[in-house]
């Protein structure tokens, strides 16, 4: 159970440390990202919010520059997305997922 919980906090570092870059913009999804999720009334987990960020990185800029999370509201994403869903051919599942990511950076 230590050993697991080792394991999966190295990754989590892993995957934050490889985003530096673009932290700004793309926040990682970090544990405490997660967890906030998972107790917010949304209960998100982390597979879904990397999920979601990694779509969001590789299919929301085909078209456009990444559109920051901050440049809209919490209110004005569920909106946005269902438009760029369907430009971006995203399956719902896709969908739900890049949502929720935007969705939890928000509420940060
Ligand atoms: C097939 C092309 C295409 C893809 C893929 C696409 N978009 Fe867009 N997006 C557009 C176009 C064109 C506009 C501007 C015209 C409009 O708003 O109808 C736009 C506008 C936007 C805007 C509003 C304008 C702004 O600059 O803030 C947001 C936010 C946005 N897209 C987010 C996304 C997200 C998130 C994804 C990924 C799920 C995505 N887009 C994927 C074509 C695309």
């Amino acid at each position: 159970m230590r050993r697991l919980a080792i394991l999966v906090m190295g990754l989590i570092c892993l995957v934050a440390f490889n985003s530096c870059g673009t932290t700004s913009v793309v926040p990682p999804v970090t544990r405490e990202l997660a967890q906030k999720s998972a107790t917010g009334p949304t209960r998100v987990d982390l597979a879904t919010l990397r999920e979601g960020r990694t779509v969001f990185v590789s299919r929301c800029i085909e078209c456009h520059t990444l559109p920051a999370v901050s440049s809209h509201s919490a209110q004005e994403w569920p909106r946005l997305i269902d438009e760029m869903a369907g430009r971006a051919n995203l399956k719902p599942a896709e969908r739900e997922a890049v949502l929720a990511y935007i969705l939890a950076v928000h509420a940060q």
